[in-house]
């Protein structure tokens, strides 16, 4: 039977490209596009498209009985450096969007939930290296303070209500179709831009902080691996960890100059600087491996490669 899916957030970096991703796999039709602004024209055009905002409950059952909806892709989010500048908008976003979806789920008008986790859970306390699923978490960010605490209802609504909710802890996402947009880790996709304009670029993180990311195409993949597994596969209800590669601004710059050999990178730190420290600088996820098969594609060299290839036509 074909499943009808809704993407809230769908114009932002990760909405655009599930969008389009979902709407090839599936047929346009089924993949109702949703955010509280209309962004990319071409994916507004490319099927159905409702504004909506995701903390609005009336709205949000009424969209899903009338297209009867099965998925949602929970995607709207205000992410870490926006949410330390509206702590309480950022808390009221996160979370009244989570407990909307989970309780349509509880109520059993749709059967199945993705919501993204984050790197942002690990705190300044978390072992750094190799971060494991299960460690010490004590985000001192409002983002990551919101995500631990999603995890959580997550894994409840799951153990109480079997609600079939199924999370990834996202690290830094790069790509080239949509930018991201208030987040620690934006230096990472905002470099290649800058580097074909202007040959140069300005780093708001210090030139060693190595941040665990990921090219978008694996994280749409795994997106899309966790919501088709067997469900006695997702053993883990709260996040999976899940990485692919980890790098400085330095050494994304390197990999950067074998295109464009005159790039220069300088370091401005700014406030985002606090938020990088406390967070990992690389991830076991080995649980992703073992319980659904993930495996992460793109190292550092191919998605240059791919950034250029893309932003240059
Ligand atoms: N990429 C996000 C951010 O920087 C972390 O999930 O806020």
């Amino acid at each position: 039977m074909q499943k009808n899916i809704l993407i809230i957030g769908a114009c932002g970096q990760i909405g655009t490209e599930l969008t389009f991703t979902l709407r090839k796999k599936h047929g346009s039709d089924v993949v109702i596009a949703s955010d509280i602004r209309e962004g990319n024209e071409h994916l507004v055009g490319s099927g159905p498209f409702e504004l909506l905002d995701a903390t609005d409950y009336d709205a949000l059952e009424e969209l899903v009985a009338y297209y009867e909806i099965d998925e949602v892709y929970l995607m709207a989010a205000m992410l870490s450096a926006t949410a330390e500048k509206f702590p309480m908008r950022a808390w009221n976003l996160n979370m009244n969007s989570l407990f909307n979806v989970l309780n349509l789920a509880k109520e059993k008008k749709i059967s199945k939930i993705f919501w993204p986790s984050s790197i942002a859970v690990f705190g300044p306390n978390t072992p750094k290296v190799h971060t494991l699923q299960n460690t010490i978490m004590e985000p001192s960010t409002v983002y990551g303070i919101s995500k631990q605490s999603g995890e959580r209802w997550c894994e409840y609504y799951y153990n109480k209500y079997g609600v079939d909710v199924r999370s990834i802890r996202y690290p830094g996402l790069i790509s080239w179709k949509t930018m991201p947009g208030g987040g620690t880790t934006d230096y990472a996709v905002e470099i290649y831009h800058k580097a074909l304009s202007d040959g140069e670029y300005t780093s708001f993180l210090s030139a060693d902080t190595k941040l665990p990311m990921m090219f978008m195409d694996d994280a749409i993949r795994a997106t899309l691996e966790v919501m088709e597994s067997d469900a006695e596969k997702i053993k883990i209800r709260s996040s999976y960890n899940l990485a692919a590669m980890s790098f400085t601004p330095l050494e994304i710059a390197e990999s950067i100059a074998i295109h464009i050999p005159k790039f220069k990178i300088s370091y401005q730190p700014d406030s985002r600087q606090a938020i990088a420290d406390s967070w990992p600088s690389s991830i076991d996820d080995s649980k992703a491996e073992k319980d659904w098969g993930w495996k992460a594609e793109f190292d550092l060299e191919r998605t240059t490669s791919e950034m250029f290839k893309n932003l240059n036509t």
